[in-house]
């Protein structure tokens, strides 16, 4: 049983397989992976969740909230892309667990990248639905609340549980359905619109630094901790400088994206690992950026929690920078949700492929799109649901913790892989070893303890039940079964009749 938990995929059978049928189109080179790592980075995160981090965690010192995310994803990063670059199959961390730390592991992070994806996915809608309510409010047009909030609200140690009066949010299911759809009809298309959009929110994200730069107010950036630097192992709430990096990580989340596009890319080996590093970093630079303009503009505790970007520009007299930034704000956030909800059904055929999620479904592809058109829609409604229903803060720490979790072992996998493959190629090592993995694991392992426990055992829930699901499936469907193995040996030849059901 436990030899069964632990086997692994290898390296030669990851490899072998991406020259089977099924497979997706091989369209993207360094510039569109770039891209798709910007696309998928640069939105709720920081658009949205910096009004809450710096009103009500860091206050200014959320400019070294931003470096210290930064740091935990930069190691993870470089992590990642030794594996992307050794493992160039789509699947991502998934794949990764798999090639080194066995099958339960495995199925594990497959499952909480289902945490980081689509549930990340619906946070973004809920920050998308922020700024389209932010942006008609401009416009004099009122969204009524009980059509643009989630039901019910929950802070641990504070109120509590509660209910808002709202019936759920129209604006966030909507985007929902819309990328879904523009989903479903192809990569090609997709990789396009998100080229355009990531211009056009990179733009903002500019326009936001340089003008902005020119409001600053430097008392604005005092007293520069007023919650502490703290976060850490915190009974409550967490408060300060590491509680608000916690959060904030959340804008970090998506350059891993990248990997799980390694099936589509035209060069994977090398331009994978340049798509994740190159986007990462040029993300980083602009969030410390952001943050210290948009502290020095506006106090910390004047700072808008829904818009706040938007906000700090009309609280500053400057009106046509709000309806500007709210405008490139919802077209940044849509591409993040396009790149993340493009991920998810990649990493769920990945596991569909290997028998452990039904094949039938999670791994079919699109006679014409050449798309995993059935997990994309299930991937929709799943997003649309989530958004509508649960709070955004709420949303975005689970996204984290769980992300954080699939961080920490694809860390710990690297230094698994180095010891058991040691000869294996890697086109791109992460430099320094073993301290990169090692500090990757420590920063990552550190965000998580400043969450808060709520947060851990929502965590562990979500992880049971994927191991009912694991037991009750999975395991005994995984192509590494000795179920599969014989199931496959008895199945009749082609040319033969035959009765059988295919996986
Ligand atoms: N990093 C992405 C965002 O901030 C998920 O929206």
């Amino acid at each position: 049983m436990s030899s069964q938990l632990f086997r692994t995929k290898s390296l030669a059978l990851l490899l072998e397989e991406m020259k089977g049928e099924q497979r997706l189109r091989r369209v993207l080179g360094p510039v569109a992976l770039t891209s798709l790592g910007v696309g998928c980075i640069i939105g709720t995160g920081i658009f949205v969740l910096t009004g809450v981090a710096a009103h009500d965690k860091a206050g200014p010192a959320l400019t070294l909230s931003f470096v210290m995310a930064g740091m935990a994803c930069v190691f993870a990063a470089l992590c990642y892309a030794e594996f992307a670059s050794m493992v160039p199959v789509a699947g991502s961390a998934y794949t990764y667990a798999y090639a080194t730390l066995g099958e339960l592991i495995a199925w594990i992070i497959g499952w909480d990248l289902v945490l980081e994806y689509s549930v990340a996915s619906a946070t973004v809608a809920h920050g998308w639905s922020a700024y389209f309510r932010d942006f008609l409010g401009l416009l004099g047009i009122r969204v009524p609340p009980e059509w643009s909030g989630a039901p019910f609200d929950y802070a641990a140690g504070g109120e509590g549980f509660r209910l808002t009066g709202a019936y759920f949010d129209v604006p966030a299911v909507a985007i929902a359905v819309l990328v879904t759809i523009i989903l479903v009809k192809g990569i090609r298309e997709s990789a396009s619109v998100n080229a355009a959009m990531v211009i056009t929110k990179v733009a903002v994200v500019f326009f936001v630094i340089i003008v902005g730069a020119f409001y600053v107010n430097r008392d604005n950036w005092q007293p520069f901790a007023p919650f502490g630097y703290g976060g850490l192992f915190s009974s409550g709430e967490p408060k300060g400088m590491l509680a608000g990096a916690a959060l904030v990580f959340f804008a970090y989340i998506g350059f891993d994206s990248v990997s799980t596009h390694a099936e589509e890319a035209r060069n994977p080996q090398r331009d994978v690992p340049i798509g994740i590093l190159v986007s990462l970093v040029l993300c980083t630079i602009l969030y410390i950026a952001v943050a210290l303009v948009l502290t020095g503009m506006v106090r910390y505790d004047q700072i808008d929690i829904h818009a706040p970007v938007s906000n700090a520009f009309i609280q500053r007299g400057i009106t046509y920078g709000g309806y500007l930034i709210s405008l490139g704000a919802m077209t940044g956030i849509t591409s993040v949700l396009l790149v993340l909800m493009l991920s998810q059904p990649r990493v769920l055929l990945a596991m569909a492929r290997d028998g452990l999620l039904p094949r039938s479904f999670f791994g079919a592809i699109h006679d014409r799109f050449r798309t995993p058109w059935k997990s994309t829609i299930l991937t929709g409604i799943f997003v649309g649901t989530a958004a509508a229903l649960i709070p955004l803060h709420i949303l975005a720490e689970l996204v984290n913790i769980g992300t954080l979790l699939a961080f920490v072992i694809v860390c710990a996998a690297v230094l698994v892989m180095r010891k058991t493959n040691p000869h294996a190629e890697r086109p791109f090592r992460a430099p320094l070893f073993p301290w990169v993995p090692i500090l990757g694991i420590l920063f990552c392992l550190t965000l998580m303890f400043s969450l808060g426990w709520h947060n851990w055992l929502r965590l562990f829930v979500w992880l049971m039940i994927g191991m009912v699901i694991y037991v009750a499936y999975g395991r005994r469907h995984s192509v590494l079964s000795d179920e599969a193995q014989a199931r496959a040996a008895a199945r009749p030849k082609p040319g033969m009749p035959s009765h059988g059901i295919g996986i």
